[in-house]
C-alpha cells in the first residue's frame, strides 16, 4: 500500500500523470536541429518593436489567442475566410500577422523545415516582453503546426471586455488554467492598446442610474470621451495609460484607482464577482512588482503549453499562413 502510493507519486513527480503536457515540450528541443532559432526570433522582434513600439503587444497577444483556440498549434496564423482571423476577437484586432512572416523567413534561411509556426509565436511572445521590461524565462519548445484554423472556436473561447468575470474565469478554466492565471495573465495589458469600439459603452448612457460607468475614473472618463467622440470606433488608447508601452506592474495599480480600460480590466477589483476571487490578486500584484512578474512568467509557461501538438501530430508549416 505504501509502495503503490510513493510509486504513484514517483509517476506524477515524472511527469506521467495529469500534467503530461508539460513533459511533452522540452528547453532543448532544437538544440541540434536549429541551435541559433532563438537568436534569430530574437533579432527579428527587436527590430520590429523598433520599428513600431506597439508591436511588443501585438505579438504577446498573438500566442494568447493562438493557445485558446485548439491550444499553442500556430491556427490563428493560417490565411483564410473560414479562419480565425476574421473571428470577432480577432478581426480588425489580431496584427503582427507580417512580423511573424519575416521572422519565419529568418528562421527558415538559418534552419529550413524544422522550427514551427507555434514555437516562433511562443518564442516572439518572450522576447516582446523582455524588450518591454519585463521579466525573462526559458521557452519550452517542440510544439507542432495544426492543420486547421478554428473560427468558430476562436469566437467561443477568446475572452471579451464585455465578459462578466465569471465567464473570463470559465473561459481560462477551459484550457486548464486557473483564477490566479486570469488575474497575472491580464497584466499582460501592462503594454498595447484598445479601439474605442471596446470601451465606449462605459462612456455614455451606460445604465438607468449612471451615465457612465461608475468603476471608472471622472477624469479618466472625461479623456477618453473627447478621445472617442470623433472617428469610427477604431481610434485606439493605450490599456494602462500609467506607463504605455513598460512590461510593469501599473496596470495593477491603475486598478485600484479605477482607471482600468476596459471593463474586463476594472471587474477584477471592482465587479461583485471580481471580489471573492480576484480583489486580492490585483491588490498583491500592485503592491508587488516581484510577485506579478513571478506569477506572470509561470502562467506564460502554463498558457504555452495548452494542448501542443508533439511527435508526429501536426507538421512544421513552411509557410506560417497556409498548411503544407
Ligand atoms: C482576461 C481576458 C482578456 C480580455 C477580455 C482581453 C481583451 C482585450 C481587448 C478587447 C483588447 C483590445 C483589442 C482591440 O483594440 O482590438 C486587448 C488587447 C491586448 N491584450 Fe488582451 N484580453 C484578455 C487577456 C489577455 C491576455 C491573457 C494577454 C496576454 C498575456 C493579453 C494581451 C493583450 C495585449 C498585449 C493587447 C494589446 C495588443 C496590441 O496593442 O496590439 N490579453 N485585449
Ligand atoms: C526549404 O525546403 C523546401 C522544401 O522542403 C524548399 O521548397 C525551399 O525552397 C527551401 N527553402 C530554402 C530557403 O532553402
Ligand atoms: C473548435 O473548437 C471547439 C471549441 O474548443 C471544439 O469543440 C472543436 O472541436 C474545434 N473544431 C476543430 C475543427 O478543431
Ligand atoms: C493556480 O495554479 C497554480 C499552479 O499552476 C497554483 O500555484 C495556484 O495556487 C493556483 N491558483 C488558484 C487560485 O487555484
Ligand atoms: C440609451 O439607452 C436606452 C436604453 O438602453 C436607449 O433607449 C436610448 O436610446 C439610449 N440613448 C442614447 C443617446 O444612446
Ligand atoms: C474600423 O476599421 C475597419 C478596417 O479598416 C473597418 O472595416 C471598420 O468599419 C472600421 N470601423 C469600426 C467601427 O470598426
Ligand atoms: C504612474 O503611477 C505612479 C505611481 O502610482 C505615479 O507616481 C506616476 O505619476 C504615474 N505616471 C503617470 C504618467 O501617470
Ligand atoms: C500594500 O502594502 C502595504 C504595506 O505592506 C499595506 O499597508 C497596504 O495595505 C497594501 N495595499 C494593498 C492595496 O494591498
Amino acid at each position: 500500500m505504501g509502495s503503490n502510493l510513493l510509486f504513484v507519486g514517483f509517476l506524477l513527480v515524472m511527469g506521467f500523470g495529469p500534467i503530461t503536457a508539460r513533459s511533452q515540450l522540452s528547453y532543448d528541443y532544437y538544440s541540434k536541429s536549429c541551435p541559433n532559432v532563438l537568436n534569430v526570433v530574437r533579432s527579428q522582434v527587436l527590430n520590429a518593436i523598433k520599428t513600431e513600439t506597439r508591436m511588443a503587444a501585438s505579438l504577446l497577444r498573438l500566442h494568447f489567442h493562438d493557445c485558446f483556440v485548439n491550444g499553442c498549434d500556430g491556427s490563428i496564423l493560417l490565411d483564410g475566410s473560414d479562419g480565425e482571423k476574421f473571428a470577432f476577437p480577432n478581426l480588425n484586432s489580431a496584427r503582427g500577422f507580417e512580423v511573424v512572416d519575416s521572422i519565419k523567413t529568418a528562421v527558415e534561411s538559418a534552419c529550413n523545415g524544422t522550427v514551427s509556426c507555434a514555437d516562433i509565436l511562443a518564442i516572439a511572445a518572450k522576447y516582446a516582453v523582455v524588450f518591454s521590461g519585463g521579466p525573462s524565462w526559458r521557452v519550452l519548445l517542440g510544439r507542432r503546426d495544426g492543420l486547421v484554423a478554428n473560427q468558430s472556436g476562436a469566437n467561443s473561447g477568446l475572452p471579451g471586455p464585455f465578459d462578466s468575470i465569471e465567464s473570463i474565469i470559465s473561459k481560462f478554466d477551459a484550457v486548464g488554467l486557473n483564477t490566479t492565471d486570469v488575474v497575472a495573465l491580464s497584466g499582460g495589458h501592462t503594454i498595447g492598446r484598445a479601439r474605442c469600439t471596446l470601451f465606449s459603452s462605459r462612456l455614455s448612457n451606460f445604465s438607468d442610474t449612471s451615465s457612465v460607468d461608475p468603476t471608472l475614473d471622472a477624469s479618466m472618463a472625461a479623456d477618453l470621451q473627447s478621445l472617442c467622440s470623433s472617428g469610427d470606433g477604431n481610434t485606439t488608447t493605450a490599456l494602462d495609460r500609467n506607463s504605455t508601452d513598460v512590461f510593469d506592474n501599473h496596470y495593477f495599480q491603475n486598478l485600484l484607482n479605477q482607471k482600468g480600460l476596459l471593463s474586463s480590466d476594472q471587474g477584477l477589483y471592482s465587479s461583485d464577482e471580481g471580489i471573492a476571487s480576484t480583489k486580492s490578486l490585483v491588490e498583491t500584484y500592485s503592491n508587488s512588482s516581484e510577485r506579478f512578474l513571478c506569477d506572470f512568467v509561470n502562467s506564460m509557461v502554463k498558457m504555452g503549453n495548452i494542448s501542443p501538438l508533439t511527435g508526429s501530430q501536426g507538421e512544421v508549416r513552411q509557410n506560417c499562413r497556409v498548411a503544407n
